[in-house]
């Protein structure tokens, strides 16, 4: 917790409102592909209340915890609403480089994202360990999908904002990560199983939901891939240095995602 706070100082903070010119931003110099890629994103993006829902479900702050596992949770929180607080800004600031760049108007993206929006996000893991393990390769997958857009967009303002967002992207996988870390260092064994199925089970968030998900995501791919097997070296990297002496399971788990990453590749 400490370190997530420590990685995000002041100096490394931005505001939607002041972080970006965002007069001079131009649709008009991305590629159609360009444009599609950012409107995908913002679906994803703007979908926060639907993931933050899912911390708020797995651990609870109420009068039906118990004292342990309200402290857990509450030291957790720290880290949640940060974080959530991050993704908020994510999704404004998409929205409101949509609307400058003249890709959108207002009221009509905001009921857009809505339609997506209200629609219940849930994952299909209750081993805590399995809800880190689906973060840290999404927020990874996130990550290297921002610096892909940010390699080919001809608009300057779009590319610093990619920037802003691949940065972010990338402290709340080193979170994910260090908590992945601690459960593997702790538990062993015991938590390769949850981490194996989410693997087995992965699905980008909204890929059930978002109408024409697949379509989409291919029609993008030639402008940045939005693929969660990308992030599995990152997951494997982790288990390595989560365990010095490997046990047959570590290793069982370690070729199975290398397997899940190279089939899909
Ligand atoms: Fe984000
Ligand atoms: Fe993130």
């Amino acid at each position: 917790m400490t370190a997530f706070l420590r990685a995000g100082p002041a100096v490394r903070r931005w505001d939607v409102e002041s972080a970006f010119d965002w007069e001079r931003a131009d649709a008009g110099r991305l590629t159609e592909g360009q444009r599609s890629a950012v409107e995908f994103v913002t679906l994803i993006e703007d979908h926060l209340p639907g993931y933050f829902g899912v911390y708020e479900r797995a651990f609870p702050l109420h009068s039906g915890v118990d004292l342990d596992t309200f402290v857990h949770n509450r030291e957790l929180y720290h880290f949640t609403v940060r974080w959530a607080q991050e993704e908020d800004s994510h999704a404004r600031a998409l929205f409101r480089y949509q609307v400058a760049a003249g890709m959108a108007e207002p009221e009509q993206l905001r009921r857009g994202l809505a339609a997506e929006g209200r629609k219940h996000f849930e994952l299909p893991h209750d081993h805590a360990v399995s809800l880190f393990a689906y973060a840290l390769v999404q927020e990874k997958a996130t990550q290297l999908y921002y610096q892909q857009l940010r390699a080919v967009v001809g608009d300057p303002v779009l590319a610093g904002l990619l920037t802003r967002l691949a940065r972010d992207e990338a402290r709340h996988f080193a979170f994910m990560a260090d908590v992945v870390e601690r459960f593997l260092r702790r538990h062993g064994d015991a938590v390769v199983e949850p981490i194996r199925e989410v693997i087995a089970n992965f699905r980008m968030p909204l890929a059930d939901t978002i109408r024409g998900y697949w379509r989409w995501a291919l029609r993008i791919a030639d402008t940045a891939r939005y693929d969660h097997t990308d992030a599995y070296s990152h997951l494997i990297r982790v288990v390595n240095r989560a365990v010095d002496a490997r046990s047959d399971q570590v290793d069982e788990l370690v070729r199975f995602i290398d397997a899940c990453r190279t089939t899909s590749a």
